[in-house]
């Protein structure tokens, strides 16, 4: 019932609405991340708030066994101290701080500090906190509400000590590891943050009324905070003896004990301390002990009354043990459902005077958790070096992670693209769109602006079965088409996915094209329509010289494919041969198509207003209407002509090299056709995934990932496809799951190295889809001058994996292209049924032109 409450609790304290009033406080520390034993360097601590007041120096080697030195000193905390001014608190700290830095000869050195303020404090960042309130034996004036890290700041630059005290609030009470998404306070998604629940004060909202005993009522009444801490004052060794002393006073009162014989000692406040419950309760010596603890209280035990106090002792103990069993349980549960695990290791780090020299305390606590949380395996670690030490290694990790996320960003600097960048790359491709149109320049242009000989989009008139290839894309598909024009409009597909095996892609042309027909073959009988002889269009998406819309000179292979005894041939009629070659059926191949064109037809034939196809998938590649007066290598100039620009190649000439980085080079000497399609290479879906390997493999090297270790998997080409992209940079994707989409990988990450892999694919998707927004600002704004308009309405027939499943590449080339073509209204449309519909449509207008012309 207990655990049930603390995770009410808990929940209170994280969430927006109910945080401000919560009991539970859940205060979030701004430590990210545990150590992962890279930690090295010299750090000093200050350690207040438990029994004693420590100052430590840590030194931490980075020597891969996690070890450490300490060397500490403790000082008093006198009464006077404790109650006196904030001033003299933090000259006193201070004064002991110059003390232990003298004579450990540290006085030159400008050492960083971690303070642990065992204290509730607010933080908003790590080296700050804001004193909620005092609790336990401390109520310094003039503190609460104000940032304990700078008034420390303050009087250490009086003693002209160091900088950058870091508080963490350790002590009494617990914290643990919280998903920074359950956090409402704290900005951000990402990663994990400790939270430090302060417990202490849970019940401190009526919620544990009818659990609290006359007892502890009145011992919260004498204390310095009544109503405040109500857990901590039922479980703390600060309040256990006297506990236990107001059970005694009230039995004795009873007669129950000591001949009703009430002692001055008994009736006098702080007479029993937990070192005396610790010491009754001794397993041997126990009897004697509490003989002797209360003949020195002046209370004269006989022997029953010894057997009875040490049973009080034990009755108050084991509650301590059980009720902070049940909310650390509450926090273990919180842990194993973060981690969606239905069993969970897990190891406690615990501290304090209790824990550590109560004889039973720890064993209570350790039975009383396995009982309450079965499905969680708990180790319980004694902190060593106190938490003095923590508080070093939190600074210590706060400064690895600062050095981290330097160099992360020094690397991943070169993938961003200043907006004046963009403007220069927009106009770079405008002017390359010229070359590719102009007589003179379109031989040596590397955007190659095919003629396609698609004159117009459909109309509506279109009709008749087709069948259509799709070539060039993720998948090979084969496809019937039935089109119904006039009213009763409408496309019926059926289609069948083929695989085409790497040797084929790879090998010699005959073999891939027979493949293809052996697909063909297998289509037809599947849907029995063997005998007849259906007019085809073909999308083949790779650059194709036309000199009409049945005929394609292969310019040279893109993507995954490098069949040999291909390029310079003309793929249609490589096409017909194969089919000859099968010599089981016939077909009329009528026209040959980019997937591109397919998609401007697709989308044409729902929009009329689309006039511009873009790909954006294995590869990327944008076709548009163009005037056909702007065309000088086709005749005549009348109308419009769609133009494949192939625009893949755009920086082949070098024009684009100075935003090409390392890894972009690296990925184009790894792929089948070094040097070419530049651009490609850096916005589309076979590329991004190589480019963001190269990248976790220089990070890997520089130690700031995978802890310096390039694994087996990581060293193998290919293993990041788009989709694990796409996959890893879901919004409100826990980092559980991008470490579960990282291991099917084979790569062990931590949780730090998740949230850089999903940074390292958010630069690499961003810098692509920003790439090929500047790429189509260029075709929109060439479209609205065309058409001589102060402002252009147009439609975009949008296809391919990286558009469609990437979860931002989308929105961020559409906001880009309103960025870079502010006078144009651009409309994207996702072409639902792929380019095979286009393909036939453009199919049926050539077979009606065709049979018109022989008529
Ligand atoms: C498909 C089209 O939908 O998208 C293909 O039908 C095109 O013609 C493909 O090539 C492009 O996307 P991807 O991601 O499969 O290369
Ligand atoms: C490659 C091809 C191009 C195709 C694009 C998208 O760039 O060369 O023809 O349109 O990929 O599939």
């Amino acid at each position: 019932d207990v655990t049930a409450r603390f995770q009410a609790e808990m929940g209170k304290g994280l969430a927006r609405d109910t945080s401000p009033t919560a009991a539970v406080k859940m205060l979030p520390s701004f430590v990210r991340s545990l150590p992962d034993g890279s930690e090295k360097g010299d750090f000093l601590a200050l350690d207040l708030g438990g029994s004693q007041f420590h100052i430590h120096w840590v030194k931490e080697f980075d020597d891969g066994k996690q070890s450490s030195q300490l060397e500490s000193k403790s000082y008093p905390t006198p009464k006077e101290v404790m109650q006196g001014n904030g001033a003299e608190l933090f000259d006193y700290i201070a004064d002991c701080l110059s003390d232990f830095m003298e004579t450990k000869n540290l006085k030159h050195k400008k050492l960083p500090l971690g303070f642990t303020f065992s204290f509730p404090c607010k933080q908003t960042k790590l080296e700050e906190g804001v004193l909620l309130a005092w609790t336990k034996h401390f109520r310094v004036r003039g503190v609460q509400d104000t940032d304990v890290v700078s008034s420390l700041h303050r009087a250490l630059q009086k003693h002209q000590a160091m900088a950058y005290p870091i508080p963490t609030g350790t002590g009494t009470n617990a914290c643990y590891m919280e998903e920074m998404r359950h956090i409402d306070l704290v900005e951000g998604d990402e990663g994990r943050m400790c939270i430090n629940t302060e417990w202490g004060a849970f019940g401190d909202d009526g919620a544990l009324d009818d659990l609290r005993t006359e007892f502890d009522r009145e011992l919260d009444l004498g204390s310095l905070n009544p109503g405040k801490q109500l857990f901590e004052k039922m479980i703390s060794s600060l309040y256990l003896g006297e506990l236990v002393r107001l059970i005694l006073l009230k039995m004795t009162k009873e007669g129950l004990l000591f001949n009703g014989k009430v002692s001055t000692a008994l009736l006098t406040k702080g007479k029993i301390e937990m070192k005396h419950v610790s010491a009754m309760e001794k397993y041997k010596e126990g009897l004697s002990n509490t003989k002797e603890i209360l003949t020195e209280l002046k209370l004269f035990p006989s022997e029953e009354d010894c057997v009875a106090v040490q049973h009080v002792c034990a009755v108050v103990s084991s509650r301590s043990a059980k009720l902070c069993a049940a909310a650390l349980a509450a926090i273990l549960t919180r842990l194993r459902e973060n981690k969606q695990l239905l069993r969970m290791r897990t190891t406690v780090g615990i501290d304090g005077g209790l824990y550590k020299t109560h004889p039973k305390f720890a064993g209570r606590l350790h039975r009383a958790v396995g009982r309450l949380v079965p499905a969680c395996e708990v180790r319980f670690l004694r902190s060593r070096g106190g938490s003095g030490r923590g508080a070093a290694v939190v600074a210590a990790v706060a400064r690895r992670l600062a050095a981290q996320r330097r160099r992360l960003h020094t690397a991943l600097a070169a993938l961003l693209l200043p907006p004046a960048i963009l403007w220069e790359l927009r106009d770079k491709m405008r002017a390359e769109l010229e070359h590719g149109l102009k007589r003179e320049t379109q031989a040596q242009a590397t955007v190659k602006m095919l003629p396609t000989f698609v004159r117009g989009t459909p109309d509506g008139t279109e009709k008749g079965k087709f069948l259509a290839l799709d070539l060039g894309g993720t998948n090979f598909r084969v496809l019937l088409v039935k089109i119904k024009s006039g009213r009763r409009r409408s496309v019926q597909m059926y289609n069948k996915i083929f695989a085409i095996p790497l040797e084929i892609m790879q090998g010699t042309g005959e073999e891939l094209f027979d493949h293809i027909v052996q697909c063909l073959a297998d289509f037809l009988e599947y849907m029995g329509i063997k005998g007849a002889r259906l007019p085809l269009g073909f999308t083949f998406s790779f650059p194709c010289r036309q000199a009409s819309i049945d005929k394609g000179t292969l310019v040279g292979w893109t993507k995954g494919f490098k069949a040999t005894d291909c390029e310079g041939e003309d793929v249609v009629d490589m096409l017909r041969e194969a089919i000859r070659r099968r010599n089981e059926f016939d077909l009329d191949i009528v026209a040959v198509v980019n997937d591109t064109v397919g998609t401007m037809m697709t989308c044409g034939y729902e929009d009329p207003n689309c006039e511009i196809g873009l790909i954006a998938g294995t590869g990327t590649n944008v076709c548009y209407m163009e005037d056909m007066k702007n065309i000088e290598i086709v005749e005549g100039n009348e109308g419009k002509m769609c133009i494949n620009t192939e625009w893949g190649a755009f920086g082949d000439n070098g024009c684009i090299d100075y935003i090409r980085t390392k890894y972009d080079r690296e990925v184009d000497e790894g792929s089948l056709n070094p040097g070419k399609q530049r651009y490609e290479k850096m916005t589309s879906g076979m590329y991004l995934g190589e480019i963001v390997r190269q990248i976790l493999i220089d990070l890997t090297k520089q130690g700031l990932l995978f802890r310096g270790h390039i694994s087996e998997s990581l060293r193998k080409k290919g293993i990041f496809e788009t989709k694990f992209l796409s996959q890893i940079e879901r919004d409100r994707l826990a980092l559980p799951q991008v470490r579960h989409v990282l291991r099917q990988l084979g790569l062990d990450s931590t949780c730090e190295d998740s949230i850089i892999v999903k940074e390292v694919c958010a630069a690499v998707s961003t810098r692509a889809a920003r790439l090929c927004g500047a790429g189509l600002a260029a075709v929109v704004e060439k479209k609205r001058e065309n058409q001589g308009v102060e402002r252009l309405q147009i439609t975009v027939g949008a296809d391919g994996t990286l558009y469609k499943l990437h979860p931002h590449f989308s929105r961020i080339l559409q906001e880009t292209v309103k960025e870079l073509a502010p006078q144009c209204d651009v409309s994207f449309m996702l072409s639902e049924d792929g380019s095979g519909k286009g393909a036939a449509l453009i199919t049926a207008v050539a077979k009606r032109l065709h049979n018109v012309g022989q008529k």
